[in-house]
């Protein structure tokens, strides 16, 4: 199992790690453009490796993409993070331009892979790297419903006094301040949430939530990478084990809760040949206009990148 990760900054390189770490790999990949930042952070990764007890090499590159060739799962992460007063959003026309060309970098050396975007604004860069890569839309697909579940299950954990391991939640519709965590779908050891949790503290948690990403970024002045970095990994987990997880995954909509050709956060099943299968839930009226608002504002974004492009 050969695994790139594009992008050797804050989100790429913990992913890398936690990739190591894990032993997802014989071979991790990390390119990056900037001279030297991937193969020194590969170097660092991989004298860990006697400490941490995994033999996953780990390798560094320039923007040599020989050296990812035939790898089954590239993670994309390269582009500019946040900064203060910047939406997701704000990133698009930089971002785009620097998917679309490691997309295409990947596709002739990797024509077999499959592709987890992480770079923001994620449902748009997601569709991008479709766009170019012209592989299966089951193969390429984004990452932010697991972050964006995990920040919901944190805040919970904290609020109940309870084992963050033992919150299931589900969280839909695009990587931005309109995605729709869904309390009616979350559980705590199997007890529905609403009835640990009163109406109000659970709304301010659900608020939270959806700013989780921008509490961080005026916390640090860029965006977060532990979580990121960390979800993302666990993406490549279920896929190079054949898991078959059910995650919320940014995946490509043919019809699937009445949306046509938008990339979109939706639970699926998550397996070797990558979404194994969409999963619909049966959303009452209010959480179909949670959603609803949410592709709207993910469609709103495709279009000026359709525009553009
Ligand atoms: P960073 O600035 O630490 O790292 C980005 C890296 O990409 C840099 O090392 C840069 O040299 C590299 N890069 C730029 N152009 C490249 C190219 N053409 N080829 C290869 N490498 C290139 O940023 P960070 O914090 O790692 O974030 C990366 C991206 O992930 C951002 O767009 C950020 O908004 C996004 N993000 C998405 C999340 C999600 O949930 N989907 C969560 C956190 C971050
Ligand atoms: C996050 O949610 C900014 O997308 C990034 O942390």
């Amino acid at each position: 199992m050969k695994i790139t990760v594009v992008g050797a900054g804050n989100v790429g390189a913990t992913c890398a790690n936690v990739i190591a770490h894990k032993e997802l790999a014989n071979e991790v990949i990390i390119v990056d453009i900037k001279e030297g930042i991937a193969e020194g952070k590969a170097l660092d990764i991989w004298q860990t490796a006697p400490v941490n007890l995994y033999d996953s090499r780990v390798i560094g590159s320039t923007n040599d993409y020989t050296k990812t060739a035939g790898s089954d799962v590239v993670v994309i992460t390269s582009g500019l993070p946040r900064k203060p007063g910047m939406s997701r959003d704000d990133l698009i026309a930089t971002n785009a331009g620097i998917v679309n060309s490691v997309t295409d970098n990947i596709v002739k050396h990797s024509p077999n892979a499959i592709i987890i975007v992480v770079s923001n604004p994620l449902d748009v860069m997601t569709y991008a790297a479709y766009i170019t890569s012209k592989f299966d839309s089951k193969k390429v697909f984004g990452m932010a419903g697991i972050l964006d579940t995990a920040r919901f299950r944190a805040f919970l954990a904290e609020a109940l006094n309870v084992s963050p391991k033992d919150i299931q939640a589900v969280l839909m519709g695009g990587h931005g301040d309109t995605m729709v965590p869904l309390p009616r779908y979350t559980t705590v050891g199997g007890i529905p949430v609403t009835e640990l949790i009163d109406a109000d503290k659970l709304n301010a948690i659900v608020e939270r939530t959806k700013k989780g990403g921008g509490e961080l970024v005026n916390l640090m002045g860029t965006s977060a990478w532990y979580a990121p970095g960390a979800a993302a990994a666990q993406m490549v987990e279920a896929i190079v084990r054949d898991q078959r997880r059910v995650f919320p995954v940014c995946a490509w909509l043919t019809g699937e809760y009445g949306v046509k050709d938008l990339y979109l956060g939706v639970p699926v099943i998550l397996g070797k040949n990558g979404i194994e299968r969409i999963i619909e839930l049966d959303l009452n009226d209010e959480e179909m206009a949670l959603l609803r608002d949410s592709e709207t504002a993910v469609r709103e974004v495709k279009t000026a990148y359709d525009n553009m492009r």
